[in-house]
């Protein structure tokens, strides 16, 4: 059974909460840039593109093309409709785009839905021209130090154990032929205070894989250590900067 049923609602709240702000994504941007080293006009496939926040992106930033492969409807049907972005139905394991054809592959936030990460990073082989980079922007087992949401709501270790390891990540895609070039932790500037994070919360709890597997003992207890915080005087001095890992193969 999928980690997380992408429907309606859920494709709502994600674009609603789970979708970055363009100023809160330097970092990322940046990093992209050096592992990436876009030209106009080459094809980036990002495979299970959500809302398509990151293909918009990738284009705005780099001019250029993204093939957005994405398997559940309400999240396609969510993403902008633009001439460089070209939606299509598919997954991980199964991305309807020719053999040798994409110039770089991007999965934000997609390897702990895949069930056979194998299989996706053979597929994943099969469509990019050899030398081509697989960018992974990701949480991994075992690396949450830097991850806010373990601060406040430390019980969604649980399921983030779950998660494939960096080095299952590497092993599943050295054996398709890929190496590990890069692995560093990217910050993302996404919630300005706690007050924005507390009005956000109830949401993510709806959108982020995560926050949905806590009880509704632990998500109280996590929103009561927000509100809190963030009612004492040096709320503003918390820090709220996150940090995912960009693992990067060629
Ligand atoms: C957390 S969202 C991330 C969306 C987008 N990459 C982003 O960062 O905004 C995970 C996405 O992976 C998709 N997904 C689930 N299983 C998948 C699979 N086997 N292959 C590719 N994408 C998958 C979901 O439908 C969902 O849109």
């Amino acid at each position: 059974m999928a980690r997380t049923e992408y429907d309606r609602t859920t494709a709502a709240s994600f674009k609603a909460v789970r979708e970055i702000r363009r100023d809160g994504l330097d970092a990322w941007k940046a990093a992209i840039f050096r592992h990436l080293n876009p030209e106009p006009g080459m094809t980036v496939v990002d495979v299970g593109a959500g809302t398509g926040a990151f293909a918009a992106a990738m284009c705005d930033w780099f001019s250029v093309k993204v093939i957005a492969v994405e398997p559940a409807p309400a999240m396609r049907a969510l993403i902008a409709d633009r001439s460089d972005v070209e939606v299509r139905d598919g997954h991980a394991a199964e991305i309807p785009v020719p053999d040798g054809s994409a110039d770089a592959a991007w999965l934000s936030t997609v390897t702990h839905h895949v069930p056979d990460l194998a299989a996706a990073a053979r597929e994943i082989r099969r469509v990019l021209r050899p030398g081509a980079p697989v960018l992974i922007r990701n949480a991994f087992a075992g690396r949450y130090e830097r991850l806010r949401i373990v601060r406040w709501f430390p019980e969604v270790t649980r399921v983030l154990d779950t998660y494939p390891s960096v080095e299952q990540t590497c092993r599943a895609f050295e054996e398709a032929g890929f190496t590990q070039t890069a692995l560093e932790p990217v910050p993302q500037a996404d919630i300005r205070s706690l007050s924005e994070f507390l009005d956000r919360v109830d949401t993510l709890r709806t959108a982020d894989t995560l926050m949905r597997s806590l009880t509704d003992a632990e998500f109280e207890r996590g929103k009561n250590r927000i509100r809190e915080a963030a009612a004492r005087e040096d709320a503003q001095d918390v820090d709220l900067t996150s940090a995912l890992d960009l693992l990067v193969l060629r």
